[in-house]
């Protein structure tokens, strides 16, 4: 039997979790925040049930064979007390987070030889704890190397697409390229296409070829292609699509995940000699505009 333990239920833990408790050989057990009695996922081929183990106070949790963690990026600490208790000596952690710095937001918490990185391109949202509707097919990409194969063999009897990528830096700066640009509906609380104009334009193409550049800086190869079907893309968003996860965290009253989708593009920039002021201006506004009064105003 193999123990998985899933830090952080939400739209892509409990997805995860949901998945991964089909398999019988696995023991699943969800370390959670706010309780529940079940996980229900809506996915693209039907709606998946699963009863795994729901535990809410760390100090009941025991030793697994792989954690994963999945809570937005600003919780990395409040994993802390979960890690301690699940993590023995073979146990490995995978990283399942939007970013570039999986394995520096928790290296303080884990020794790096143990921790896998995890770049997913999964649509999810939680209507209520442990009700989670996937909107498209998922894929997980992870490093080459032997954690990066046996966390792929886990999800080999779901739907959830996992490979190897022996360029992970390259994918998951390129996934930040296309992040980044969600700064601009996320301030504004607005879709970009309908208000879409040629400085519209310019901002978004500046925060997307400042990431590029930062990211290129950093080691990973950036098609030009992937800044123009960012733009494209800001360009194409109609009214009333659903917002990135950061104008939702916004608009709930949430922290947001500004530093490790915008914030990191202007550090990084900052230790290669690359000025990154539309990120810096749009990461300054955003999280000056956080505010509780801010968001129940709007
Ligand atoms: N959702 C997507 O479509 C999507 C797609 C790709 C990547 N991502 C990335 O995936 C990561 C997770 O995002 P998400 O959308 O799944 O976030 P989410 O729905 O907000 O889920 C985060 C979960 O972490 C839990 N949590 C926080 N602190 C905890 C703690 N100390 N102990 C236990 N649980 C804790 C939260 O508990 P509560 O239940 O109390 O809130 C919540 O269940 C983020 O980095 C995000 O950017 C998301």
């Amino acid at each position: 039997m193999t123990r998985i333990a899933i830090i952080g239920p939400g739209a892509i833990g409990g997805t995860i979790a949901a998945w991964l408790a089909q398999n019988p050989a696995f023991s699943v057990t969800v370390c959670a925040r706010t309780p529940f009695a079940d996980l229900e996922v809506t996915t693209p081929s039907g709606t998946i049930v699963a009863h795994p183990e729901v535990l809410t106070d760390p100090a009941s949790a025991r030793v697994v064979d792989w954690v994963m963690v999945a809570t937005k990026t600003y919780d990395v600490e409040g994993t802390g007390p979960w890690l301690d208790h699940l993590v023995g000596a073979d146990t490995r952690v995978a990283i399942i987070q939007n970013g570039v710095e999986h394995v520096r937001l928790f290296s303080h918490l884990v020794s790096p030889e143990r921790l896998v990185p995890v770049m997913i391109n999964l649509p999810a949202a939680r209507s209520a704890p442990g009700r989670i509707v996937q909107q498209r097919h998922g894929i997980i990409a992870v490093p080459a190397g032997k954690n990066g194969d046996d966390l792929v063999a886990l999800f080999a009897h779901t739907e959830i697409e996992a490979l190897v990528d022996p360029d992970f830096l390259s994918q998951v700066w390129i996934k930040l390229c296309s992040n980044s640009a969600a700064i601009f509906p996320a301030l504004t609380l607005r879709a970009t296409g309908p208000v879409w104009n040629a400085d519209i334009e310019a901002i978004i193409r500046g925060v997307v070829e400042e990431c590029a550049m930062v990211g290129r800086a950093e080691g990973a190869t950036i098609a030009q292609s992937v800044v123009e079907a960012t733009i494209e893309s800001a360009r194409t968003m109609s009214e009333g699509t659903r917002g990135s996860s950061l104008q939702v965290d916004r608009m709930e009253g949430h922290k947001m995940e500004i530093d490790a989708r915008n914030g990191v593009i202007v550090r990084l920039g900052e230790k290669h000699g690359i000025a990154t002021p539309m990120n810096r201006l749009m990461v300054t506004l955003l999280a000056a505009s956080g505010s509780p009064w801010i968001v129940q105003a709007t």
